[in-house]
C-alpha cells in the first residue's frame, strides 16, 4: 500500500487555466445541428442551443479552438462573414458547408461562454495575407478594409482574438495542402511577420510533431516568431475501423503520455527556446474519429461508404469509465508539465467523440466530461511535489494488438492554491476489478478531507439519453488519521480534498 506525502510548499507549476480547453470544429454535427442549431425550441435568437451553452459553461471552458482541424486546411474566412454568405465544397471532408456560421457567429459563441477565442488559419491552401486579412478583420480598430467589412457587418468594437494558430496538420499526407519541413519554415516565418506586423499583441502557433527535422527546421527559422506550438494526438485508432478498445486496451494507452511532450521540452532547450515557447496540446482524445475513406489513398464513392459512417461516432456506449480514467490520466500528466504546457484542448467539445453528446431534445454529458467538471471545481490550480512511499501497484493488461502489456494501477497528482490553504490530490485508480488502498500523507493528520469521485457502475458504464450512469459524487468524508487507508474504488476518477 502507498504512502503519499505531499509538500505543499514546494511548487511544480502553476496550471495554466487554459489546459481544460476545448476544440470544435466543422466537421458532421459539431458546429450545424450541434451548437448552431436555428430553429430547435433550445436554441436562442442567435441560433446557438442554450443547453449546449450551458454545459459548457459549467465545465468552464476557457479557450475554444475553431474552426478546424483538417477542414480549415482549404477553408476561405471571406466566404462565412457578411450578410451574403458563399457555400463552400469542405474539400477536407467532402461536404457542402453553407458559411453561415462564420467568425462573427463563433465570436458570438465564444462570448457567450466568456471563453477566449483561438482561431487555427488555412495554412493548406491558403496564403499568408489570408492569415493576416483575418486578423486585420478580427483585431483593427477600423484601418484597412477588413476592419472596416467588421464594422459594417455589425460588429463596430474589434473582436480582440489573442490566440491564432498558423495551420493544422499540414505536415500529415493526409492534410490538404501538406508541407515539407522546409515550405512550412518558410510559410510559417511570412505568415508569422504579417501577423505580426497587424498586431503584434497577439499569441502564435504552429502545427508541429516532436519530429526533430520538421521541429528543428520550424523553430531554426521561426523560433524567434511564435509563442507556441502546436501538439496533437489519438491513442486509439478508429478513422477507418469503428472498433473501439475495450477497457484494458485503453488502459495500456496511458502508458509513457507525456512522450511527445519530453520530445519537444528536449528540442526546445537545445535550441535555448524552453522559457520562450508553450505547447499547445491543441487536439488530445483517446479516441480518433471515424471517417474512413477520406484519409485513405482509396476514397469513398458513394456516401454510404464515407459520410454515413460518422454517425458511428454518435454511439454513446462507445464513451465509457475507459474514456474517463484515461483523460484523467492525460490532465494529471499535463498538470506535471504544466511549466510547459499551457493549453490543452479536448477534440471535440460537441458530438463526434466530444465529452457532450447533443440531440434535438437535449444533451448527454459524457463520461469524460464527468472528468472535467470534477477536476475544474475541486483539483486546484497550483501542482506541488507528491511522492509515494512503497511499492507501486502495477497490473498487467492486453493491449489491443493482443500483446500483454504492464502498467502502474495508479495514477497520483497533488495540487494547491494560489489563494487558499489545503491540497487536492488527483488519484486514478485504473484497475478494472480491484479497489486500490492508499494511505494520505500522515502530516494530513487532523485534518478533514472529502473524495469527490467520478464512476460508474462497472468499468464499461456509459451516459446516453435517459440513462445517467457515470456522474460526479462525494464518495467519502471524514479526518484524517495515520495509519487509515483510503480505498479507491476499481476504474475511478477521484479528488480528494484535504483542508
Ligand atoms: O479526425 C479529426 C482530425 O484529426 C482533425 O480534423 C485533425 O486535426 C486531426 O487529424
Amino acid at each position: 500500500m502507498l504512502t503519499l506525502h505531499v509538500n505543499r510548499k514546494r511548487e511544480l507549476g502553476k496550471r495554466d487555466p487554459m489546459l481544460y480547453g476545448q476544440f470544435i470544429e466543422h466537421f458532421h454535427r459539431q458546429i450545424y445541428g450541434g451548437v448552431y442549431d436555428p430553429g430547435n425550441p433550445l436554441s436562442d435568437a442567435d441560433g446557438l442551443r442554450t443547453d449546449v451553452l450551458e454545459a459548457m459553461r459549467r465545465i468552464g471552458v476557457p479557450v475554444l479552438r475553431w474552426p478546424g482541424g483538417c477542414f480549415v486546411s482549404s477553408y476561405h474566412w471571406k466566404d462565412a462573414v457578411g450578410p451574403v454568405r458563399k457555400p463552400a465544397f469542405d474539400k477536407a471532408w467532402r461536404v457542402e458547408d453553407p458559411n453561415t456560421f462564420g467568425t462573427d457567429e463563433y465570436i458570438r459563441l465564444c462570448r457567450k461562454l466568456g471563453c477566449e477565442p483561438y482561431i487555427c488559419t488555412n495554412a493548406g491552401t491558403g496564403a499568408a495575407e489570408e492569415m493576416s486579412d483575418w486578423l486585420e478583420y478580427c483585431n483593427l480598430e477600423n484601418e484597412g478594409q477588413y476592419a472596416k467589412a467588421r464594422i459594417a457587418n455589425g460588429f463596430p468594437a474589434p473582436h480582440r482574438v489573442k490566440y491564432w494558430s498558423i495551420g493544422n496538420e499540414n505536415y500529415g499526407p493526409w492534410e490538404i495542402g501538406a508541407k515539407t519541413a522546409e515550405e512550412w519554415g518558410r510559410l510559417v516565418l511570412e505568415a508569422a511577420k504579417m501577423m505580426k506586423h497587424v498586431d503584434p499583441t497577439v499569441e502564435l502557433s504552429a502545427a508541429a510533431v516532436p519530429d526533430l527535422d520538421w521541429m528543428f527546421r520550424l523553430l531554426q527559422l521561426c523560433g524567434s516568431r511564435l509563442d507556441w506550438i502546436s501538439l496533437h494526438q489519438y491513442w486509439d485508432a478508429l478513422t477507418e475501423q469503428d472498433n473501439p478498445a475495450d477497457y484494458e486496451a485503453c488502459m495500456a494507452f496511458t502508458a509513457n503520455l507525456g512522450s511527445q511532450v519530453d520530445r519537444v521540452r528536449g528540442i526546445l532547450k537545445a535550441l535555448g527556446l524552453e522559457r520562450r515557447i508553450r505547447i499547445a496540446f491543441d487536439e488530445w482524445n483517446l479516441r480518433s474519429w471515424h471517417h474512413p475513406k477520406v484519409h485513405s489513398q482509396e476514397l469513398g464513392v458513394e456516401k454510404e461508404s464515407y459520410l454515413a459512417p460518422r454517425d458511428l461516432n454518435d454511439r454513446n456506449s462507445t464513451y465509457t469509465m475507459a474514456d474517463a480514467v484515461f483523460s484523467a490520466c492525460f490532465l494529471n500528466e499535463m498538470h506535471r508539465n504544466c511549466d510547459l504546457v499551457k493549453m490543452a484542448n479536448f477534440a471535440p467539445v460537441l458530438n463526434t467523440r466530444g465529452c457532450i453528446y447533443s440531440w434535438e431534445g437535449g444533451v448527454v454529458l459524457r463520461s469524460t466530461y464527468q472528468v472535467f467538471d470534477l477536476y475544474v471545481h475541486h483539483l486546484g490550480d497550483t501542482v506541488v511535489d507528491l511522492w509515494a512511499e512503497g511499492e507501486a501497484p502495477r497490473w498487467q493488461v492486453r493491449r489491443k494488438d493482443g500483446d500483454l502489456a504492464e502498467v502502474e494501477a495508479l495514477d497520483l497528482l497533488a495540487t494547491g492554491w494560489s489563494n487558499r490553504e489545503g491540497i487536492a490530490l488527483a488519484a486514478v485508480n485504473k484497475h478494472a476489478d480491484q479497489p486500490q488502498e492508499i494511505l494520505l500523507d500522515p502530516a494530513s493528520a487532523g485534518r478533514a478531507f472529502t473524495v469527490f469521485t467520478v464512476n460508474g457502475p462497472s468499468k464499461d458504464s456509459y451516459n446516453d439519453v435517459g440513462r445517467t450512469e457515470i456522474s460526479v459524487r462525494k464518495s467519502a468524508e471524514g479526518v484524517c488519521r495515520a495509519g487509515e487507508a483510503l480505498v479507491l474504488e476499481p476504474h475511478s476518477v477521484n479528488v480528494i480534498e484535504i483542508a
